[in-house]
């Protein structure tokens, strides 16, 4: 009989970008819920991810409490941790680490922050193929999940060609393309065509991103693809601004959206100020209004679910939570 693999499948698939701060499990969970079919955690940098304790289903900093990474049941076999390293073995141990609760691994190499290519990570490994490429063999012949990395384009078509083609030669199972150089900013054009080259010069699938300013609708979504030849595509600015771009059913006004997020945050106890910022990411100009003046000053997960008529929603589930003596660090079943 042969064996159905239930390895993640990279082909044909709509999917949450990485995002620090924003794609964290509320956001995850919204994105899967809205149809995203595989979501990708924000960056976490290797060495935090290392000095972290697990418990259940969170890995919490030694130091200070916080949760570096929560995950749930509902999105393991298809969430997909990205890492932020600069060393094979580091990124392995993480790898290891995480591998049996997660559906894939994802190293960073397209972040242009100072923090980033300072610490030889995200953008900085474009520039040294050697030790990208060392990085995903490893984690490729030594975990049991599938491996992939993102990467931004070189002003050459041709040297992305040879960059591309090294790293697929690793064994990774796909590679997301951000279509823009390390020095270009969201204000420039997506260079669809270079992304559209890499899809026709590679096995693998090719997952398009920087396409958000031109995605309005999930239709959108669907063109950007198309234009790029790639098979799969990625999302991050539209689904920050509004998680339902990934609903066939087309947009959700944003009040549902901010409504449907924040039942998920009080769900899964996330942190007021996390989603805070996350709801401030998608009111943007509209926390001028009264009402979002008013949600700035809120400080409690409760005082942000008052201003969209969930405190009893936010109450009854955080009595549940203590209760149960679970606050803080557990896995709940909404
Ligand atoms: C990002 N981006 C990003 N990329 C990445 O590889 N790891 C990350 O942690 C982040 N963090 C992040 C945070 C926020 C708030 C934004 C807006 C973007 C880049 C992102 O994944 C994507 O490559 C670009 O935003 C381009 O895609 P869109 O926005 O055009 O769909």
């Amino acid at each position: 009989m042969t064996k159905i693999s239930t390895k993640l499948n990279y082909e044909n698939k709509i999917i949450l970008a990485p995002m620090v701060r924003v794609g964290t499990l509320p956001t995850r969970l919204l994105a899967l819920k809205y149809g995203a079919d595989i979501v990708y955690s924000e960056e976490l940098i290797d060495w935090k991810l290392l000095k972290s304790v697990r418990r259940i289903n969170d890995f919490i900093d030694k130091s200070d409490g916080t949760v570096v990474f929560r995950t749930c049941q509902a999105e393991k076999c298809k969430v997909v941790v990205q890492i932020g390293t600069c060393d094979a073995q580091r990124a392995l141990r993480v790898a290891k680490l995480i591998e049996n609760d997660v559906a894939g691994i994802d190293i960073n190499m397209g972040c242009p922050k100072e923090f980033s290519l300072k610490g030889g990570m995200g953008a900085a490994l474009l520039m040294q193929p050697e030790k990208a490429k060392a990085i995903l063999s490893l984690l490729v012949q030594n975990v049991s999940i599938p491996i992939t990395c993102k990467i931004r384009v070189f002003e050459s078509v041709e040297d992305t060609l040879t960059l591309v083609k090294d790293l697929a030669s690793t064994g990774i199972s796909a590679i997301a393309v951000h279509g823009r150089t390390k020095s270009e900013r969201p204000q420039h054009l997506n260079r669809n065509s270079t992304i559209k080259a890499i899809a026709q010069a590679l096995d693998i699938p090719v997952i398009a991103n920087g396409g958000s300013r031109e995605i309005d609708r999930y239709t959108d979504i669907l063109k950007f693809r198309d234009e790029c030849g790639a098979s799969s595509i990625m999302v991050a600015r539209a689904a920050e601004a509004n998680c339902s771009i990934f609903s066939k059913q087309g947009l959700k006004e944003l009040d549902d959206v901010i409504i449907d997020y924040l039942k998920l945050a009080v769900d899964y106890d996330n942190s007021p100020s996390n989603t805070k910022y996350c709801v401030q990411n998608m009111l943007k100009e509209l926390q001028e209004t009264p009402r979002g003046k008013r949600f700035l000053e809120c400080q409690t997960l409760e005082q942000i679910c008052a201003i969209w008529d969930l405190s009893d929603y936010c109450r009854k589930k955080q009595l549940e939570y203590q209760s149960k003596g679970i606050l803080g660090r557990r896995e709940v079943t909404p």
